[in-house]
């Protein structure tokens, strides 16, 4: 028999059902054997006393998106990638964003472009259908979902990407038909662009009323609005960044009647809140915009409610970077530019995991099989990536972290590897870090980077498992 090619030792063994004591034989970037006493590798990884859990699968992210309005993402898909292994991160699924007026075919080929030979882990795509046009909705969306691309976001605000109700309707259409995974964002688009005008008007244009903007009210009616119409068309949906109470009423009242109603959310709506926006006038503030905004104390003790209590499916980043100086970033408009034009969006891909896990798994507020069921399982199913990636079997990749547990990591941005300039999270002390992340029985992580750029491989997605999309008997001819 060929000798494995690694062996973890002594492993505190994770996933999102159990947890148990085993050694970790890998071959050919596949996990090979589960057991104690498994023969020797050819390289050998001591974890003893260490938690051993599936690489996370950042289901939300952001690389190297065009923006238009100047900006530029700081992140590409070779600084995004190698910051989400030192993370603990080994699949990301970023955004291939149609422009109005683009077909989603060039959509997809420009990011395949932007990827190129760049990405240190694996990676999927979700499109983000801007443009639903017959052709989109008859040919194009159809036969992506069938070349794997069986997932894509749809936006009801921001004037470049939001589609109205009927596109919405007809969108969906085609996800229930052909299978596919639906993520929605839910602010309501008018509310904020009345409230907008009047706070501008009145000079009340810094930061901070960038969360004035966008009350949860908003973000109530758009979820309530999109699970009306998802009930109408009978297809599963996902809600993505869900920020607080209302939205989270919504969604549960959907759970409560059977609808197939997911949620996401993200570190900012548990660990910020709207004075992180800023309690003056003062610019820095901008480095926490993002949308839907981060809220209280008490919305974020309901967040940690909704990961205990099941509400959650997904805790992706939403890492979406633009660096605070310089001139295509948060201060692209100037320092003086009003919220309206700020960027939105916040760095997360590689503080995510080790977030959750020192504050929720460690302080007892969340189980560890839970962590990772929201950090890779369930993304890995919605997704259409399960069993190869989200779990620890035989058979599956070899997608890992070993964990340092129990001593401080004081968090700073110069720890991190992102091209961003700031973290949202420097101050805060960890009690945990990613001591090693593999992916594919690689090290890529030990405490310096060290996978290859290029050696990420693109993942058609199946689409998502039958439980998932599960569909109710309707008597309308959909
Ligand atoms: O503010 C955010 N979340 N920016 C990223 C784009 C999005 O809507 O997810
Ligand atoms: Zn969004
Ligand atoms: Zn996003």
């Amino acid at each position: 028999m060929q000798p494995f090619d690694t062996v973890i030792r002594n492993a505190r063994v994770v996933t999102a059902a159990d947890i148990f004591s085993s050694d970790i034989g890998i071959r050919d970037g596949r996990i090979a054997a589960l057991g104690l006493d498994l023969a020797a590798g050819l390289t050998e990884i001591d974890a003893a006393g260490r938690h051993v859990t599936p690489g996370g699968i950042d289901s939300h992210v952001h690389f190297d998106q065009p923006t238009g309005d100047g900006l530029v993402m700081a992140d590409d898909f070779s600084s995004g990638t190698r910051s989400a292994a030192c993370g603990g991160t080994t699949t990301v699924i970023p955004f291939a964003c149609q422009q109005k007026g683009q077909t989603l075919r060039a959509a997809v080929d420009d990011y395949h472009r932007r990827a190129g030979d760049k990405p240190v882990i694996d990676y999927a795509f979700h499109l983000i259908v801007t443009d639903p046009t017959p052709e989109v909705l008859r040919e194009e969306l159809p036969a992506l979902i069938a070349e794997g691309y069986t997932s894509f976001k749809i936006y009801m605000t921001y004037d470049a990407l939001k589609l109205n109700d009927r596109e919405i309707l007809e969108t969906l259409s085609v996800a229930r038909r052909e299978g596919a995974m639906v993520m929605l964002h839910a602010e309501n688009s008018d509310c904020i662009a009345w409230l907008t005008e009047r706070l501008l008007a009145a000079g009340l244009d810094a930061p901070r009323y960038h969360a004035t903007s966008r009350p949860m009210l908003v973000e109530r009616e758009a979820t309530h609005r999109a699970i009306a119409l998802a009930e109408l068309v009978d297809v599963p949906i996902l809600i993505v960044h869900v920020s607080g109470r209302e939205a989270i009423e919504q969604i549960r009242w959907a759970q409560s009647l059977g609808l197939k109603v997911y949620a996401e959310t993200c570190p900012q709506y548990l660990f910020l809140t709207a004075d992180s926006l800023g309690c003056d006038d003062g610019f820095d503030g901008a480095k926490c915009i993002c949308s839907p905004p981060p809220r209280d104390a008490a919305n974020q003790r309901i967040i940690w409610d909704g990961l205990e209590n099941g509400s959650f499916e997904i805790f992706s980043s939403d890492h979406a970077p633009f660096r605070f100086d310089g001139p295509d970033g948060k201060k692209a408009h100037g320092e003086q530019a009003s919220f309206d034009k700020v960027a939105n969006g916040i760095p997360g891909v590689e503080t995510r995991m080790a977030l959750l896990w020192s504050e929720g798994v460690r302080t007892g507020r969340i189980t560890a099989q839970s962590f990772v069921a929201l950090t890779s399982t369930n993304a890995a199913k919605m997704y259409g990536l399960y069993p190869r990636k989200g779990s620890i079997a035989i058979g599956t990749d070899a997608d890992l972290v070993i964990w340092d547990e129990g001593q401080t990591v004081h968090l700073t941005n110069a720890m991190l590897h992102h091209n961003v300039d700031y973290t949202p999270y420097a101050g805060m002390q960890l009690t945990a870090w990613p001591a090693m992340t593999l992916s594919r029985g690689e090290v890529v992580w030990n405490g310096e980077p060290q996978g290859q750029a290029g050696r990420g491989r693109f993942l058609a997605c199946e689409r998502p498992a039958p439980a998932q999309v599960r569909r109710r008997q309707t008597e309308l001819p959909l």
